[in-house]
């Protein structure tokens, strides 16, 4: 992740899948994946966290109610944390019946399993760590999946995230140059630079994407992402405003407008 970052032309911005093309299926499950890349994306973006014995799963939230039936697979629980269950119990969980039931039986794909189905569709990928601070390990498992795999180690092809930009430090000490690192967040021109010894790409929200924030990130020689843009119009502020790519629950959407 030592490359300086090059500015794109406008027709080079990326199509960033958020959480899979999640206004189609099921956020951050294999049907999601498989959407993001009959629906035109270049990137697939999915949350990472760790189970209670360790392993690495899929998922947005801390808990796991609001995209899995884990409630009434365990009723007698009083927590659904993704840590407090097991990877086994976790794969007992529905990821998909929420979000219709033609999703039904949809699981919450492991790591392998994402960076599998990411790569099936020959796409690129952007893995963020969820609180990686209350997971240990997660920075080297991370590292490890993408190290034993070259299809990752091609330039552009995986970048790693997060809000905790010491984590994406730590992270970036692990993995090959190859593989981009970015940071969540909007920070100031002087932590910028102090992130850039770290970090490739800066990913803020599209509110704060405006020309003048976008060309000093570019001026620290960051590659600049902002998230979440799901109509048209959004999509072609964001480009007027000079970002690198944009994340959308529609990359369809996203690809139409750019390419009009
Ligand atoms: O990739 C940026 C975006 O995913 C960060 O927000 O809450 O959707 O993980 P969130
Ligand atoms: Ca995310």
């Amino acid at each position: 992740a030592a490359a300086p970052a090059a500015r794109a032309d406008a027709g080079d911005v990326v199509v960033i899948a958020h959480r899979g093309a999640s206004a189609y299926a099921p956020e951050n499950t294999v049907s999601a994946i498989r959407e993001a890349g009959l629906r035109g994306a270049d990137l697939v973006e999915v949350d990472l966290r760790q189970t209670k014995d360790g392993k690495l799963v899929v998922m947005h939230d801390a808990g796991l109610t609001r995209t899995t039936d884990a409630r009434r697979k365990f009723p007698k629980r009083k927590s659904w944390r993704v840590h407090d269950l097991t990877l086994a119990q976790v794969r007992k969980l529905d990821a998909g019946l929420w979000f219709g039931r033609v999703h039904r039986g949809e699981k919450v794909p492991t790591l392998t399993e994402a960076l599998k189905a990411v790569k099936a569709a020959r796409l690129g990928v952007i893995l963020e760590l969820k609180n990686p601070g209350q997971y240990p390990g997660m920075t080297s498992q991370v590292a490890k999946a993408l190290k034993s795999d070259s299809y990752w180690l091609t330039e552009g092809r995986a970048l790693v995230q997060s809000f905790d930009w010491p984590a994406v430090r730590e992270i970036n000490g692990k993995l090959p140059a190859a593989v981009r690192t970015g940071v969540l967040g909007r920070p100031n021109f002087a932590d910028m630079l102090g992130a850039r010894f770290y970090a490739d790409v800066l990913h803020v929200e599209k509110g704060s994407a405006g020309a003048a924030y976008v060309a000093q990130a570019h001026n620290a020689l960051y590659r600049v992402y902002a998230y979440t843009a799901n109509d048209g119009a959004a999509a072609r502020r964001l480009v007027a405003s000079g970002v690198d790519g944009i994340t959308t629950d529609r990359p369809d959407v996203l690809r139409a407008a750019l390419d009009a």
